[in-house]
């Protein structure tokens, strides 16, 4: 190596990921029993690993062993089975159930050998297979898993590669990174919601939020890297772009890694978030952060809607509208509008709100409010990370 050379950083990525730990978390929805939302504390020290507020953190999780077990016994296998798992390598089949492969969620190709295996038996799934079935096929697999179906067909015989060979690969999941450096060196902060929830009688955990919240402890291993955030950054420091945060629920947890960036890095313009959740009690995810915030500037203005603190529903996107004059006025400053989180309903919902803002309050038709909106989508002031 030359003298001028520099040693480059290490790039993490799926095949060499980050080893990192999480010695501190935190229960962010304490006495709500509808919920499971952590703070989650990553440590990077001496690892070089890099962020920009707007990243995401890839998790690759293992599946729960009990989850592991069940399949084992369903299928009637031992799990020390020497197979060939996705990711090539050979190794005991418990091991690659546990590691390599997607034992939850039932595929397409999962299911039509087991459609060939089972013949006239499963008649009403081979009926569902045909690719003109597409909506009815996702209507029935909602909620049923891949067990459910070992179960429904005691009887088959399974080999231990034969069912390997139908498994996908487990894949990473995304978290939107909650802490900027500037403000935290060396940790990664994430916000992260279990998915737990009850199908067919029997009590669900998504694979890698389960992971994080209930399987970690300071001495798990949990292998990360970092994913760009594809655009969905903050204005330079000196630059007084005001700039608008929509974040219901986990939706929060890059703007919370915005404003420690912006307080670090006295970022000029003006700031607005908007957060939503269940109840105000037991979800204002980070209250005194924002507190604090809006006492010393780095934050203009908070706006709350908890939807299930009355008896009927209120959502961000109502806040909007009630907003809408003052918002009207941000965005005719050139504010950026950013929004995060669930891409299912509230992000629509937050998108026909702008329109209706700006037929309301821009006095704009309807088709005047679509060009508005979709110029600021062409100017990168209306950024999404939904999902
Ligand atoms: C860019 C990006 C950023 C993200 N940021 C965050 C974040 O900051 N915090 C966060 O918590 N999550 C975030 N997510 C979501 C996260 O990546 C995972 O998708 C989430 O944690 C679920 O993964 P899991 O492995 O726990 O669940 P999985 O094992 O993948 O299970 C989820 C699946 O379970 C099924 N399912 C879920 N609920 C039900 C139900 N009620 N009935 C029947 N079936 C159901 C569905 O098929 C669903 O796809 C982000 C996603 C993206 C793409
Ligand atoms: N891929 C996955 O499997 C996965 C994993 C984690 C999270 N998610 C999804 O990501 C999203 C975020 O989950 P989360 O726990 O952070 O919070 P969430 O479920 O989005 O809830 C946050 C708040 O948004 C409210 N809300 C519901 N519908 C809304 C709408 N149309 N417009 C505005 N607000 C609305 C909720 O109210 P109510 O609940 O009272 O209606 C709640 O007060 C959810 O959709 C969740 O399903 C998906």
């Amino acid at each position: 190596m030359s003298e001028t050379a520099t040693a480059s950083k290490p790039s993490f990525n799926r095949k060499n990921p980050l080893i990192a730990h999480i010695p501190r978390r935190r229960f962010l929805s304490e006495g709500a029993a509808e919920k499971e939302t952590w703070h989650l504390e990553i440590d990077l020290q001496g690892s070089e690993l890099t962020y920009t507020p707007g990243d995401s953190l890839a998790v690759l999780s293992t599946n729960w062993p009990q989850a592991v077990e069940n399949v084992l016994l369903a299928l009637g296998l031992s799990g020390d089975e020497e197979v060939t798992g996705p990711d090539k390598s050979n190794a005991p089949l418990k091991s690659v159930l546990t590691k390599q492969c997607v034992i939850t969620l039932p595929d397409k190709k999962f299911l039509n050998k087991l459609v060939e295996k089972a013949g006239d038996a499963a008649n009403e799934l081979a009926v569902l297979l045909d690719p003109e079935k597409k909506k009815e096929l996702s209507n029935y697999l909602w909620g049923r898993e891949i067990i459910d179906f070992l179960l429904m067909f005691p009887d088959l015989k399974w080999e231990a590669q034969e069912f390997v060979g139908v498994l996908k690969k487990l894949n990473v999941r995304l978290y939107s990174i909650a802490s900027s450096l500037a403000a935290v060196p060396n940790q990664v902060h994430l916000t992260v919601a279990s998915v737990l929830y009850n199908s067919f009688d029997k009590d669900r955990k998504g694979v890698c939020s389960t992971f994080l919240n209930e399987r970690c402890d300071e001495n798990t291993d949990v292998p990360c890297f970092v994913t760009p955030g594809k655009g969905f950054r903050l204005p330079e420091p000196e630059d007084d772009t005001p700039i608008i945060m929509c974040g219901p629920g986990t939706g929060i947890a890059p703007f919370r890694a915005f404003l420690q960036e912006r307080n670090a890095t006295k970022a000029k313009g003006d700031a607005w978030l908007f957060f939503g959740e269940i109840h105000q009690d037991t979800c204002y995810f980070y209250e005194d952060e924002w507190k604090n915030y809006l006492e010393d500037g780095t934050l203009n203005k908070i706006t709350t809607a908890f939807s299930r603190d009355q008896d009927h529903k209120i959502y961000v996107h109502h806040r909007m509208l009630e907003e809408g004059a003052e918002i009207w006025s941000w965005l005719e400053r050139g504010a950026i509008f950013y929004v995060c989180g669930d891409a299912e309903r509230m992000a629509n919902d937050v998108d026909q709100a702008l329109h209706q803002i700006a037929i309301e309050h821009g006095g704009k038709s309807e088709q005047e409010a679509a060009a508005y909106i979709e110029q600021m989508r062409q100017d990168k002031r209306y950024r999404r990370d939904v999902y």
